[in-house]
Formats: C-alpha cells, sequence, structure tokens
C-alpha cells in the first residue's frame, strides 16, 4: 500500500496541481475508461449512489454528474490535495451538494451500501495481493448484493511472455505525454506498483467476492474489468 509519505510524494499539492494536465496528450485512454462506466452504470436507477474510491481530483465523477443529476458520490481518497482538487471542481460545476468527500482509506469510510462502484488506476498501488484482495473486499462491502463494479489498473507481469511488447507500448504511450526515466518506472513494478497479471487480478476481484467478472478492457499496460457484488 502507498504509504502516507509516498501518498504526499506522489499526490501531495506539487504533484496534484498538475494532475489534470500531465497526460492530457493520453487522454483519449481516460475518455475511453469513463465511456465505458457510463455504458455500465446507465443500467442504473435514476437516485443512484456510486462510490469513487481513489477519485483523485475527480474525473469520473466530472463526467458522471451532469449526465446522471440524480446520482450521488461518495469520492474516497488519503490524497487531501488530490480531494480538494475535485471538491473545488464540483463546486465550480455545480455538483458538490451531491457529493460526500472522505479522506482517507477506504477502511475508514462510512460502511453506507452503495449501487456501484469505480476504481480507475487506484488498485496497482496495492502491490501486495493480500492487501489488494483486502481493497476489493471493502469496496465489496460498500454495495448493494448486486451491485456494479467497473475496475481499471496497470496489470502487467513480467512471466507473461507478452509483458515485453505491452511494457514496451506502455512506455512509448507515457512518452507520448512527456519525457520518462524508463528504468526507473520499470523498476517501480513489484515494489510501487503490483506485478500482477490480468489473471491474478481477476481472482483477486472474485476472492474478494464479485462475481460475472469480465476482463472488458485493455490500452497496452492498462486493464478494465467489469463485476458484480455476489
Ligand atoms: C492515478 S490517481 C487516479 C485518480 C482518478 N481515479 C483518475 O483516474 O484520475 C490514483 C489515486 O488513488 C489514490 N490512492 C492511492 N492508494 C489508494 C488506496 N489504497 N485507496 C484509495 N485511494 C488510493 C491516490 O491518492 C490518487 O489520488
Amino acid at each position: 500500500m502507498l504509504d502516507p509519505s509516498l501518498i504526499e510524494r506522489a499526490f501531495g499539492p506539487a504533484r496534484a496541481a498538475l494532475y489534470d494536465d500531465q497526460f492530457a496528450p493520453i487522454g483519449a485512454i481516460k475518455d475511453l475508461i469513463h465511456l465505458m462506466v457510463r455504458v455500465q452504470f446507465a443500467q442504473l436507477p435514476d437516485n443512484a449512489h456510486i462510490l469513487v474510491v481513489g477519485a483523485g481530483t475527480g474525473a469520473e465523477v466530472r463526467v458522471l454528474a451532469p449526465l446522471f443529476p440524480g446520482w450521488r458520490f461518495t469520492l474516497v481518497d488519503p490524497a487531501p490535495a488530490m480531494l480538494a482538487i475535485a471538491r473545488r471542481h464540483a463546486e465550480a460545476e455545480g455538483f458538490a451538494d451531491r457529493c460526500e468527500f472522505h479522506v482517507g482509506y477506504l477502511d475508514s469510510a462510512p460502511a453506507v451500501e452503495h449501487d456501484a462502484a469505480l476504481s480507475v488506476l487506484v488498485s496497482h498501488f496495492l502491490a501486495d495481493a493480500r492487501e489488494r484482495q483486502d481493497y476489493f473486499e471493502h469496496i465489496a462491502e460498500r454495495l448493494v448484493v448486486g451491485g456494479l463494479l467497473f475496475n481499471a489498473d496497470l496489470s502487467a507481469a513480467p512471466e507473461d511472455p507478452a509483458y515485453e511488447s505491452v511494457m514496451e507500448l506502455w512506455l512509448r504511450m507515457l512518452e507520448h505525454a512527456g519525457p520518462i526515466d524508463r528504468d526507473a518506472y520499470r523498476g517501480i513494478f513489484g515494489r510501487v506498483v503490483a506485478a500482477h497479471g490480468p489473471s491474478q487480478v481477476q481472482r483477486i476481484i472474485e476472492a474478494a467476492g464479485f462475481v460475472d467478472t469480465a476482463n472488458c478492457l485493455q490500452i497496452a499496460a492498462i486493464r478494465g474489468w467489469t463485476a458484480r457484488r455476489g
């Protein structure tokens, strides 16, 4: 798990201020993820309550809130600087009254039942498989039975024969957004970012109590899953 000092380094005030624009050249990736979420979640009732874990600066809520004006959102994130920006966006864009902001990890968030949960580019920060399962169990505990999950993460395992091709493509993708230190980036897999391949991530999600799990999205090293709470 990213401990508070790593959260501060990776998502503290200086990084948070850059976050929204940093990956703009590859913003189409997030657009596609948001489109998938929007289509999957469109089956929810008009008054649905959505849990957004690792909400960051509020990217997912900024897409969903205007489209579904009856939905309410719980935004959970341990980085106060990221969530402060999410709150500012929500106020400026007129949906703050439908949002609850919880600074902290999910286990400290209220155990309210939601109709659906979203986790975009978060659970890969849990490099330990048991901790990653705990994370999804905490999500499941906050969903109604049958509640929807959309999860997207970096997912690449060095033992996978496609690893080198996928990682190379991912590094090129990041370079499309700006220069990176390739060796340092590769070095974080297995330490700061999980080295769990897609089948392992899917097993972890299922072991946490989800069913109908489908690996429905791949963009280089990013994978996305839909599922329901069993
Ligand atoms: C890469 S950002 C993604 C933010 C947002 N979902 C998006 O797609 O723009 C990852 C976010 O997850 C948060 N995070 C990291 N570890 C977390 C954990 N264990 N539980 C909840 N949030 C976490 C970070 O603070 C950060 O805001």
